[in-house]
């Protein structure tokens, strides 16, 4: 079986997917966390893997970078092979003044100047929201792990070299915590398609500050995020 971005085989995929938006990191998570791991599509390089962490059945795909490429996969991976759950893993800028560099950040809910969910949502607004039951199992994966989480909302944003200046100002008064390019589209899609998904953000820059995450630094605290999202999985 395969569909237009996708060549895997009808049940190659579990019912829960990560999905950061690299696909290297992809393939990172699968031979770092998962163990009978298989590759399952490889179309465009977007990588998939499934395998089992701690025994449960679990697979991870990139996703590519911004809501039209993300929302294809994501779409693929709903419609056609039977996924749930989305659980992106994935970085954004920090935006409110009291974040800092590393801290994660699970999206509650998704601003956006996308027009993705207002062309499926008659051109009113939508509002966009992580899964309450996911969202409740990170907090309390991460209450007992110690892993300090900042929950609230995040922007997703068109335009990565957008020049709004008075962007970070706006999306500080209105107490959004950081900013990505997925989230809400991600989050339109999977209530529309009745399954579940929530954001889970490392921070690797500072809008404001103007700091930037070193490379090995942004992979550390990708790799805690991403065990504190194996973890909060298990029954
Ligand atoms: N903007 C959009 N997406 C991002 C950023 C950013 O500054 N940092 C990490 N993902």
């Amino acid at each position: 079986m395969s569909t237009p971005h996708i060549e895997a085989a009808a049940g190659a995929f579990a019912e829960t997917v990560l999905l950061p938006g690299d696909p290297l990191r992809a393939r990172h998570i699968a031979q770092t966390f998962l163990q009978q791991v298989e590759q399952v599509t490889a179309v465009r390089n977007m990588l998939g893997f499934t395998g089992f962490y701690k025994g449960q059945r679990v697979s991870v795909m990139g996703s590519g970078m911004g809501i039209p490429s993300s929302a294809i996969y994501a779409t693929e991976l709903l419609r056609h092979y039977a996924v749930k759950r989305l659980l992106r893993v994935g970085t954004c800028g920090g935006v409110a003044a009291d974040i800092a560099l590393g801290d994660i950040v699970l999206a509650l809910g998704a601003s956006t100047d996308s027009r993705y969910n207002r062309l499926q949502f008659a051109d009113q607004d939508f509002a966009a929201t992580a899964d309450f039951g996911l969202l409740r199992r990170v907090v309390t994966t991460g209450e007992r792990l110690r892993v300090p989480l900042r929950v609230g909302g995040i922007f997703s944003a068109d335009n990565f070299y957008g020049d709004d200046l008075g962007q970070v100002a706006r999306l500080q008064r209105h107490g959004i915590l950081g900013i990505e390019m997925e989230s809400a589209g991600l989050y339109g899609l999977a209530a529309r398609e009745g399954a579940q998904a929530l954001s889970i953000l490392s921070v690797s820059d500072h809008l404001q500050r103007a700091e930037k995450m070193s490379t090995s630094d942004r992979e550390q605290g990708l790799d805690r995020m991403t065990a504190l999202v194996l973890e909060s999985l298990l029954d």
